[in-house]
């Protein structure tokens, strides 16, 4: 049996893989997109909560690099969606304090919507209440590779030692460089894996799977989340009773 006081700490940062949009609308006897349409409510339902319990950062994993393998047809209407989302609730988010980023590879949307993302970020840019990062086109592995690639190019260009690559430089290149630590990271729709969602971050997160389809996530479902965190004893690796003598 372990010593140690459970955190005190609030999570800094939270990201979630919003899954079962899908099986949400299958039950409704509704196509997919009808699903991810009211996904979309639920992003709302964890904006407002977070801004209510002051977590200062929150990742969504709004569309991954293999999601592309989708039925065009529901790809093009998560496209749509998120064209509309952003015309219709930056602004609302702006004026509470929201920063948006998205992170992953945008290169690969159309131009119209790389431009509504890019003048969504500098819109929001000086907002300091909330930072929501909106990973899209995003993977992991993606993330870990292109921070590898710009470190090999600074070898090439002479701007950096092979022997001074180390695990703080890898981080400073990933898309969330600069941001709090992942703390506790969510996924929605009763599956049990990370699907190459933020696999660098997530060494040392607090791991929180429910069955709750995305859809049905609201601010409660958010908040007995962040009260699970807060009991949960974080070691980093140390014993139970070295962290709680450190206390
Ligand atoms: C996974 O559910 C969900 C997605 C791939 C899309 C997530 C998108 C939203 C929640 C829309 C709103 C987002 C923003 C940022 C405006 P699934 O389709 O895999 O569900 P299933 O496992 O039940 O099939």
């Amino acid at each position: 049996m372990t010593t140690a006081a459970p955190s005190e700490h609030r999570p800094r940062h939270i990201a979630i893989v919003m899954d079962g949009n899908g099986r949400w609308a299958k039950a409704r006897h509704r196509p997919r997109s009808f699903g991810h349409n009211a996904g979309r409510k639920a992003v709302r339902e964890v904006i407002e909560a977070c801004l209510r319990e002051r977590v200062p950062v929150l990742t969504l994993f709004a569309f991954s690099s293999e999601n592309w393998r989708r039925p065009q047809e529901e790809v093009g209407a998560l496209m749509t969606l998120f064209v509309r989302a952003l015309d219709k609730e930056v602004d609302e988010l702006s004026a509470h304090g929201v920063r948006l980023r998205f992170i992953g590879d945008l290169t690969a949307f159309d131009q119209p919507l790389r431009e509504r993302m890019h003048a969504a970020m500098q819109a929001t840019a000086a907002n300091a209440q909330l930072q929501v990062n909106v990973a899209v086109n995003y993977g992991g592995r993606w993330d870990i590779a292109q921070a590898c690639r710009q470190l090999a190019q600074a070898v090439v260009d002479g701007h950096l030692q092979l022997q001074d690559i180390d695990e703080a430089r890898i981080d400073q290149g990933l898309t969330l460089a600069g941001q709090p630590e992942l703390d506790l990271l969510i996924r929605t729709g009763g599956e049990y894996r990370l699907s190459n969602f933020l696999l660098w971050q997530a060494a040392y997160a607090e791991l929180y799977f429910t069955d709750t389809l995305w859809p049905d996530f609201d601010q409660a479902c958010l908040q007995r989340a962040i009260a699970d965190f807060v009991h949960r004893e974080r070691r980093f690796g140390c014993t139970g009773e070295q962290v709680a003598t450190s206390d």
